[in-house]
């Protein structure tokens, strides 16, 4: 049986670190007592008393690591996410989490593939460490797949090598497998093609919708953590909507059915609604 999932509180969390990585990307370590409990998929709406009245509304960030000392990963592409990568040890920050669907429960017998882009990294490094430690000592590690521009958009890919067998692809050739994520995906499910598979993708909208394609064609489970832009993280704004795909002209809301969802109940046709950069 599946435990309950944690209930959401409001928090103050001091920063305890914040790790830049190059490429406007960073890692902010915060402290919690109480540990603060969470699943790998959840996510945090997260704001600094400092901001004032601007930017108004928290930024959703998937959680890195839970406990007592919660993490993200973020990627600057505004105002919020400038903020979050330049705190300063002992500054407090509002938290609301744990919030959302965490990722589903690994099916008996089959092996997790985990396909990541950019700062999507952040919730599958969670999965890969939650199923280590899960994991029978003989048990394989999950295979991974993570994407990139270049060999420099690759944060955290050392970390997720260390729990994960690890393929990276690079658009430009850098770093491993020269191309998309989905062409070191393709080769992949080829390898694997009649061993049980569970896939787990995070990353840019279109990367996810061709994630999902290569998947269904495989026959391959694949979930999804769905990008929305949002405003509550608990269902009451509605600022969430995401197109499912039947019925037709009906909505997902991706903090409260997401952002971990199957992959088939979206519709990946209806383009990006802002994407997870
Ligand atoms: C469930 C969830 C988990 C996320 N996890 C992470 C994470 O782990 N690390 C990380 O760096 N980012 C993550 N994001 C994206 C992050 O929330 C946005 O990048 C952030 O809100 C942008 O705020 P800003 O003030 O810096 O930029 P803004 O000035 O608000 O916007 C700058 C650009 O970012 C886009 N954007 C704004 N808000 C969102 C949003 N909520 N979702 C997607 N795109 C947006 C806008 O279209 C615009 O192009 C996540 C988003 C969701 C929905
Ligand atoms: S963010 Fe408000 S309903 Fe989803």
């Amino acid at each position: 049986m599946v435990d309950p999932l944690p209930e959401r509180a409001h928090r103050n969390l001091p920063v305890v670190a914040c790790r830049e990585l190059g490429r406007g990307y960073a890692v902010v370590r915060f402290a919690a007592d109480p540990p603060l409990p969470a699943r790998a998929g959840q996510f945090a709406m997260l704001r600094s008393p400092s901001w004032g009245s601007a930017p108004l509304l928290p930024r959703p960030m998937s959680l890195l690591e839970s406990g007592r000392e919660p993490a993200v990963l973020v990627k600057v592409v505004g105002e919020g996410t400038a903020r979050l990568a330049a705190a300063r040890p002992g500054e407090p920050w509002s938290w609301l989490a744990p919030l959302g669907r965490p990722w589903s429960p690994l099916p008996g017998g089959a092996r997790p593939v985990l396909v990541a882009g950019g700062v999507g990294v952040a919730p599958l490094l969670f999965l890969a460490r939650e199923l280590a430690g899960a994991a029978r000592p003989e048990a394989p590690l999950p295979l991974a797949v993570y994407g990139g521009r270049s060999a420099q958009d690759l944060p955290l890919a050392a970390e997720l090598g260390e729990v994960a067998e690890l393929t990276v692809a690079t658009e430009d050739g850098s770093r491993g497998v020269a191309g998309r994520v989905t062409v070191a995906l393709e080769r992949l499910l080829a390898a694997e093609r009649g061993h049980a598979l569970q896939l787990y993708t995070c990353g840019p909208q279109p990367m996810m919708a061709a994630v999902a394609a290569l998947a269904a064609a495989a026959g391959v489970p694949c979930e999804a953590s769905l990008e929305a832009p949002m405003a509550c993280g608990y269902g009451v704004c509605l600022g969430c909507a995401v197109p499912r795909s039947e019925p037709a002209g009906s909505y997902l809301y991706a903090c409260v059915d997401g952002p971990c969802v199957d992959a088939r109940s979206v519709d990946w046709r209806a383009g990006p609604r802002g994407a997870r950069p």
